[in-house]
C-alpha cells in the first residue's frame, strides 16, 4: 500500500514537473505577469524572540537546478540569530532549566566556532544569563563582535591548539568558576531539538515519503543525528547524504575517535587538517555525531573542498538570490552532484546552516571589492552628474 502511494505520488510529481517545465518554455500570460504580492501577518504575536526559532522555509532552486530534478534548500538563516544553531542553543538552556542543572543568573560557558555562541548569546540575553564563549582565534572577526554585541564575553584560544584547545579552556573555566558548561558536542539536547523541530518540519514539508535525498554536513552532528532518527523511521526511502571537508575527512578515514569517560575527545583526530568550512568538522568526532555513525543514519558520505563550497555559495547568491555561508555552499555543492545523477523527478533537500553575512572578513568575500571596478567607473561617467572626484 505504501509502495503504491509512493508510486502514485511520483506520477503526480512527474506531471507537476512536466507542466511546470512546459510553463517555463511556453509561458501563459498569467504566469509571466506576476500578481501583486500581499501578506496577511501571522495572526499571532510572539511572547519572546525565542518563540520565533525554527519553522524555516524550504525554498525551490529555480535557476541552478538541473532540469530533471526538483531541488530545495532549507534556509536556516531565517532563524532569529541567523543560523541553525539557534535551535540547539534554546534547547540546551531550556533542557538544563527543566533538569534544574542551570540556576537563575548562573553563568553559561561554551566552546564554539561562532554560530552556537551567537545563538547562545541571543538565548542568554533573552533569559538573563551571563555567557562566556571560548573560541580559537582563527574564526571570523564578525563572529566575535556579534557575540560581544549580544552581551557575551569571548575568550580567544591559540590557533595551534585547534578545537580541542578551545574545548578544554571552556571545561577549565567551568570547573574553576562553577559555571554551566553547555556541552554542545555531547549533550542529547542537541540531536533532540532536531528530532523535535527540524525533522518535523521536513516531514511536514515533504509528506508521504516524497523526499528522495536529504543532504547535510556536520559540525557537532546534531542536525544529522536528530533528523536521521526521524527520517529513518518515517521516511525510510529518503537517502541521507552526509558530507565533510575533503582535507579533513574524519569519517572517511575510519579511524575511531578516542574518548574520555564523559564522551569528550581524548585526542585530536589524526585525519584532521585545518579547512575553510567554518562550523564543520572540528578536529575530533563529536559524541553527538557518533550516534549517526553507529546507527547507520547516512547512506553516502561525499567529500567536498572548501573552494567548491565558496564557489557554490557565490552561485546561490548571484543566481538564486539565496545568501548563505561556506558550509551552505559546500552542502549545496554536494547536492548538485546528487542532482546530476538522480532519477528524473527526484526531490532533493539541502541544508543551508547560516547566512553569508557571517563571512564578510573571510576568504568567501575575496575578490568582492570596496572600490568601484572599471565597469562601474565607466557607468558613473556615462551620465554627467554625481561623479566621484577621484574616479
Ligand atoms: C556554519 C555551520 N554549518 C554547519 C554546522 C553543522 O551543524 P551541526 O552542529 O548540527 O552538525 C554548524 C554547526 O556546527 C555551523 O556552524
Amino acid at each position: 500500500m505504501r509502495r503504491f502511494r509512493q508510486a502514485l505520488h511520483r506520477e503526480v510529481l512527474a506531471w507537476y514537473t512536466i507542466s511546470s517545465r512546459l510553463q517555463r518554455y511556453f509561458p501563459m500570460s498569467e504566469t509571466t505577469t506576476p500578481r501583486q504580492r500581499t501578506t496577511s501577518g501571522q495572526g499571532r504575536t510572539f511572547d519572546s524572540v525565542l518563540d520565533t526559532i525554527g519553522n524555516t522555509p524550504c525554498i525551490r532552486i529555480n535557476r541552478l537546478a538541473p532540469e530533471h530534478v526538483e531541488m530545495y534548500v532549507k534556509a536556516e538563516f531565517f532563524n532569529p540569530a541567523a543560523s541553525v544553531k539557534d535551535r540547539l542553543a534554546v534547547n540546551i538552556i531550556e533542557s538544563a532549566e527543566r533538569a534544574g542543572t542551570l540556576q537563575p543568573g548562573q553563568t553559561v560557558v561554551e566552546a564554539t566556532s561562532g554560530n552556537t555562541g551567537i545563538g547562545l548569546a541571543m538565548v542568554c540575553a533573552a533569559k538573563g544569563y551571563p555567557l562566556v564563549v571560548t573560541m580559537a582565534e582563527s574564526f571570523s572577526i564578525e563572529r566575535r563582535k556579534l557575540m560581544r554585541f549580544l552581551g557575551a564575553r569571548v575568550v580567544l584560544t591559540p590557533k595551534a591548539e585547534k578545537g580541542v584547545g578551545m574545548y578544554r579552556k571552556a571545561e577549565e573555566l567551568a570547573k574553576a568558576n562553577g559555571w554551566f558548561l553547555a556541552s554542545q558536542f555531547e549533550t542529547d539536547a542537541n540531536a533532540t531539538i532536531h528530532e523535535f523541530t527540524t525533522a518535523r518540519e521536513i516531514i511536514a514539508d515533504f509528506p508521504a515519503g516524497s523526499l528522495d535525498y536529504w543532504v547535510t554536513g556536520y559540525g557537532t552532528g546534531g542536525t544529522v543525528s536528530g533528523v536521521g532518527r526521524v527520517l529513518r523511521k518515517e521516511s525510510p526511502d529518503t537517502r541521507i547524504i552526509l558530507t565533510e571537508p575533503a582535507n579533513a575527512a574524519l569519517l572517511a578515514s575510519g579511524h575511531v575517535q578516542a574518548r574520555t569517560d564523559s564522551g569528550s575527545p581524548a585526542e585530536s583526530h589524526p585525519a584532521f587538517e585545518p579547512h575553510p568550512i567554518q562550523g564543520w568538522t572540528p578536529d575530533f568526532i563529536p559524541l553527538v555525531l557518533q550516534e549517526a555513525i553507529d546507527g547507520n543514519y547516512y547512506d553516502e558520505l561525499i567529500p567536498v573542498s572548501g573552494a567548491d563550497g565558496m564557489a557554490w555559495s557565490k552561485q546561490l547568491a548571484q543566481r538564486e538570490g539565496i545568501f548563505t555561508g561556506v558550509s551552505g555552499g559546500s552542502t549545496f555543492a554536494v547536492a548538485m552532484q546528487i542532482a546530476e545523477k538522480a532519477d528524473p523527478g527526484a526531490r532533493i533537500l539541502c541544508m543551508l546552516p547560516d547566512t553569508g553575512e557571517r563571512y564578510l572578513s573571510s576568504p568567501l568575500f575575496d575578490g568582492i571589492a570596496e572600490v568601484m571596478s572599471d565597469d562601474e567607473v565607466a557607468l558613473s561617467r556615462s551620465t554627467p552628474g554625481y561623479q566621484m572626484a577621484d574616479s
